[in-house]
């Protein structure tokens, strides 16, 4: 089976984590802005002030800033036909509340998607990725405060008409379904008003979390109804982390703890972005979590309104779930579960599991019908630079090789997939350790954990045999 002609390959990227530039040009401080590198074993920190002595990985990053010519011939080089980048709010309005839009800021990105036009590569923009402006963290407690929908409305609105006939595909939030889950507050959420210190050390207030929540996903069916009306030529998505579960074992009881988990991390944030409704099972989650999320009269409406036109998704890992307690655990992107004794795992502990990804498709698309797209996915692994500068990335293949071969499957189970974006397209900071060490791309960047580096680029092994997947459109997949 083939994919379809005029199928989506590229690679996706996010502002805070490559553009570096953090106060350059006017930008304000975003909550990425103010957090520390990190590892596996030692969290990363957010501090209310900049400390000097510790390193903030994304203020320099990749320097996608001052690169981006270069990346972007790069990713031409391979084939991209897309490539998936977000802009950062703080660019456009440095602490999200100023009345005019920062000109510089929007001027780099005139500069990026001109440079992917001229490439033939078609810019798919996130409007938020993990980077909430700081200073409405310090205001509001984040998206707490619903202040902060009408805030969002007015960033979307000047990007959208800014960047009119030169984008097509636009995305709301990343992984919206972060603020289902404690690692939301600081990823997504931005409720880390005053708080200093290890990232797992946030208090987690599950009421502030879903009030927080229910304002994005206002804010999202606002913006999308508002492009829709307005510019009938753009294509909004969702965009979620989808962390698949399996039942520990057939026991009714995990078989019912696995369905809670699906639907309040996974399902529950686009069900309401597809369908326009709160489903019914979130009224028992909230009442025995003690959570009332607060609606305003026109919200039910605002969110009948403004649906999306297609769904996105990040897949990495899965997961089993248990009733029990004892089970043996294994870590994870954003949460971690019962470990799955069929499946190899990452260094970074994410158990490697490409048929769920079919399995993933299938669900999703029987679920609500619209167009897909894997707007993530990938292999964080550390690579070496041989004498000779090349660096043989044969395990990334690997992992992406398997994980496209199930995702032709689960086009010739029917699924009416758009297209593929692999995370980090080009090496770049972490979002769960701020590392540079935990590397996807095929651009190889020399960039190290402790703020050195040359920032030059080198091809990976990877970066060639991704050009032949896409010129082949999926067909050639051996490894090289
Ligand atoms: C996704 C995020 O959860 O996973 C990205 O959208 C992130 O921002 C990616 O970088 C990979 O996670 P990590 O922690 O390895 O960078």
């Amino acid at each position: 089976m083939s994919l379809k002609k005029g199928f989506l390959w590229g690679g996706a990227t996010a502002a805070n984590q490559f553009e570096g530039a953090w106060n350059e040009d006017g930008k304000g401080a975003s909550v990425p802005d103010m957090c520390t590198n990190g590892t596996k074993d030692s969290p990363k920190r957010i501090t209310t002030i900049i400390e000097p002595e510790n390193l903030y990985p994304s203020h320099e990053a990749i320097d996608f800033y001052h690169h981006y010519e270069e990346d972007i011939r790069l990713f031409s080089e391979m084939g991209f036909n897309v490539f998936r980048f977000s802009i950062a709010w703080t660019r456009i309005f440095p602490t999200g509340m100023e009345e005019t839009p920062n000109e510089k800021g929007l001027r780099f990105y005139d500069r990026v998607v001109d440079c992917c036009r001229k490439y033939g590569i078609e810019p798919l923009i996130t409007l938020s990725h993990y980077e909430m402006p700081y200073a409405l963290v310090e205001k509001y407690n984040g998206w707490y405060g619903r202040e902060c929908i009408e805030l969002f409305e007015r960033y979307c609105r000047t990007v959208f008409e800014r960047f009119k006939g030169r984008v097509k595909y636009w995305l709301t939030f990343n992984e919206i379904n972060s603020g289902t889950m404690p690692m939301g507050n600081v990823l997504s959420l931005g409720t880390v008003k005053g708080f200093s210190g290890p990232i797992t050390g946030i208090k987690d207030e599950p009421a502030v979390r879903f009030q927080a929540l229910h304002h994005q996903l206002v804010a999202s069916a606002k913006v999308v109804k508002y492009a829709h009306e307005n510019y009938p030529e753009y294509k909004l998505g969702n965009m979620i982390c989808f962390l698949t579960q399996y039942p520990a074992t057939c026991n009714p009881d995990d078989m019912l703890a696995c369905q809670k988990e699906m639907r309040m991390k996974n399902w529950f944030c686009s069900d309401v972005q597809v369908r326009g409704y709160y489903p019914s099972y979130a009224e028992r989650f909230f009442r025995e979590n003690g959570i009332s999320v607060k609606m305003e009269d026109d919200d039910t409406e605002i969110l009948r309104d403004g649906t999306v036109d297609f769904y996105t998704f990040s897949y990495y890992m899965s997961l089993c779930a248990s009733a029990g307690e004892a089970d043996e655990k294994t870590g994870g992107n954003l949460i971690g579960g019962v470990r799955n004794p069929y499946l190899e795992e990452s260094e970074w502990g994410w158990q490697i599991d490409p048929k769920g990804l079919r399995f993933t498709l299938n669900e999703i698309y029987d679920r609500y019908h619209i167009p897909v797209m894997v707007v993530e996915n990938g292999l964080g692994a550390r690579d070496t630079v041989e004498a000779d500068g090349s660096i043989n990335d044969d395990y990334r293949i690997e992992y992406l090789r398997k994980h496209i071969e199930q995702m032709k499957e689960a086009a010739e189970d029917g699924v009416d997939l758009m297209g593929y974006t692999p995370w980090g397209c080009i090496d770049l900071v972490s979002a769960s350790t701020g590392e540079m060490a935990k590397r996807y791309g095929f651009i190889y960047v020399d960039k190290h954990d402790d703020g050195t580096g040359t920032l030059k680029r080198l091809k990976k092994k990877s970066f060639f045999w991704y050009k032949k997947v896409i010129e082949s459109n999926g067909e050639e997949l051996a490894p090289m």
